[in-house]
């Protein structure tokens, strides 16, 4: 079949994989490959067992892999055959040498851009879709055209907004789309090119557009102004617990003003997830070596809140459970980073576990999705862990219940069973605020919400 683009995607991650299909289902006009050095994620993309956990996603993939939508290791190959190429490797926080821990690792990103430059034979469009620092762009530029062998390259920014757990359905109907070119005739050219693929599903004023810069920036603020409320409301939650107040009503009373809205008001044990905290700390990098040391400290406060309300929860386990959880038995209901994932990256539940096993209580950890990505994300810490799919089988014999994700199904629970099974006195820990606690101490437990009084039977 003759193919109207050929479209390539260098990365088969969160973002690759179902950002690809999405494409892929709405233009069954274009050829759409994805494209990886990891073997072993590029063949589970081309079995029943997609290497992520999306609802909705395998539909999908089931529909257009073979037609249009295709999953190989052949870099070269797949950039010499695609006029567009999108770059989605991940860019994790630096570990060594300067700015370790703040910075950006940009080695796989330069890779890419290197592999590019060597493959090209034609004029690219090449579109960054990882989250990068503002100004990368020029840096791409410089190694795409630094053979000079008169092959074009245009470089344009398209950040992703997708979240997991919603990535079928927020890549279908996006708030927005952004891109970001160079305002030259063959930036604007390639930009146009860009709106086109888009304007198959997405309507016309949801599709933005800025310069280059603006649009790298942008998805950085975005994710620090999303992780900046949880902070907030996770910052009043310690408040309420000191006096009395309800966390879930002085929310809903705050975000009932237009002018704030209620999205992303929930308290609970602190933002995880693999980009959160790592753009936030590429900002406050950013801002530091850009001397803007004020600025630096307000978004690293956003930071050092999530790892307060992670601690503190420990501690208010800890203090509940009479100063002593050796030898206890507790069980995590949850382990993935949010609900609808499989994805544990910087879940609070991997600090959250290690601290109890310091504390030298004995886990059992429960998750519908991410069990296998708990035993990776646990590995290296010595202690008694056991991993159950059954979350009754998990609770029996426990002295506590600490919910790490708010999967929708541990709200409905038979938790009168779920009681006469654990030791006594038994604890609930609702690290969400997902469960009826007037009910759960109505049938004997103690209950410890976030930001609300506790219900105790003392
Ligand atoms: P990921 O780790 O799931 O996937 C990245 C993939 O890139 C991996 O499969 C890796 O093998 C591959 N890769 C690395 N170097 C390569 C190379 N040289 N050639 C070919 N493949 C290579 O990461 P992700 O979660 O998909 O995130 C990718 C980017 O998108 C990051 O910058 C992230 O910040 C951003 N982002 C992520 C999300 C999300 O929900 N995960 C949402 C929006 C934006
Ligand atoms: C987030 C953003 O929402 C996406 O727009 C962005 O594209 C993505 O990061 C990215 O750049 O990777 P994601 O991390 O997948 O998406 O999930 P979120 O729904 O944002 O949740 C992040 C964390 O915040 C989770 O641990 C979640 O439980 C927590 N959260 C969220 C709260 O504690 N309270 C809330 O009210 C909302």
């Amino acid at each position: 079949m003759n193919f109207k683009k050929t479209i390539l995607c260098i990365g088969a991650g969160y973002v690759g994989g179902p950002t690809m299909a999405m494409i892929a289902y709405k233009c069954p006009q274009y050829k759409v490959t994805v494209v990886d050095i990891n073997p072993e994620r590029i063949a589970r993309w081309n079995s029943d067992d997609l290497p992520i956990y999306e609802p909705g996603l395998d539909e999908i993939v089931k529909t257009v892999r073979g037609r249009n939508l295709f999953f190989n290791t052949d870099i070269e190959k797949g950039i010499k055959e695609s006029e567009i190429i999108f770059v989605s490797v991940n860019t994790p926080t630096k570990t060594y040498g300067t700015g370790a821990g703040m910075a950006a690792d940009l080695q796989y990103w330069e890779k890419t851009a290197r592999q590019i430059r060597e493959s090209a034979e034609s004029h690219k469009i090449v579109v960054e879709k990882s989250t990068l620092p503002v100004k990368t762009a020029l840096a791409m530029e410089r190694i795409l055209t630094s053979m000079n062998n008169g092959i074009r390259f245009d470089v344009l920014s398209n950040p992703e907004f997708l979240a997991e757990g919603s990535a079928v359905k927020d890549l279908e109907d996006p708030d927005r789309i952004l891109i970001g070119s160079r305002e030259t005739p063959e930036g604007l050219k390639a930009r146009d090119e860009l709106v086109k693929i888009y304007a198959n599903w997405v309507s016309e004023e949801r599709i933005i557009t800025s310069n280059i810069w603006s649009s790298e920036l942008s998805k950085l603020v975005s994710n620090a102004f999303l992780a900046q409320r949880i902070s907030s409301i996770n910052s009043i939650s310690a408040l309420c617990e000191k006096t009395d107040a309800d966390i879930t009503e002085v929310s809903r009373a705050v975000g009932m003003d237009s002018r704030v809205g209620n999205k992303f008001l929930n308290a609970g044990i602190g933002f995880g997830g693999s980009c959160f905290k790592k753009d936030i700390l590429n900002l406050v990098y950013i801002c530091r070596f850009q001397g803007l040391d004020e600025m630096a400290d307000y978004w690293e406060g956003v930071v050092k809140i999530n790892d307060y309300q992670k601690e503190r929860f420990i501690l208010n386990m800890l203090s509940a459970m009479f100063n002593t959880l050796a030898g206890k038995r507790i069980c995590l209901f949850g382990f993935a980073f949010k609900a609808n994932t499989g994805d544990t990256r910087e879940s609070p539940a991997i600090l959250i576990a290690g601290r109890l096993v310091e504390e030298k209580a004995d886990l059992i950890i429960t998750d519908p999705q991410a069990l296998k990505n708990a035993m990776t994300a646990l590995s290296d810490i010595n202690g008694q862990i056991n991993y159950v799919e059954d979350p009754y089988d998990a609770a029996a014999g426990c002295d506590a219940i600490a919910v790490m994700t708010e999967w929708d199904m541990y709200a409905g629970l038979d938790f009168e069973k779920i009681y006469k099974s654990m030791t006594k006195p038994a604890f609930i820990f609702d690290g969400r605020n997902i469960l009826d606690h007037e009910k759960l101490f109505e049938i004997g437990f103690n209950v410890y919400p976030i930001g609300k009084p506790a219900l105790t039977h003392f």
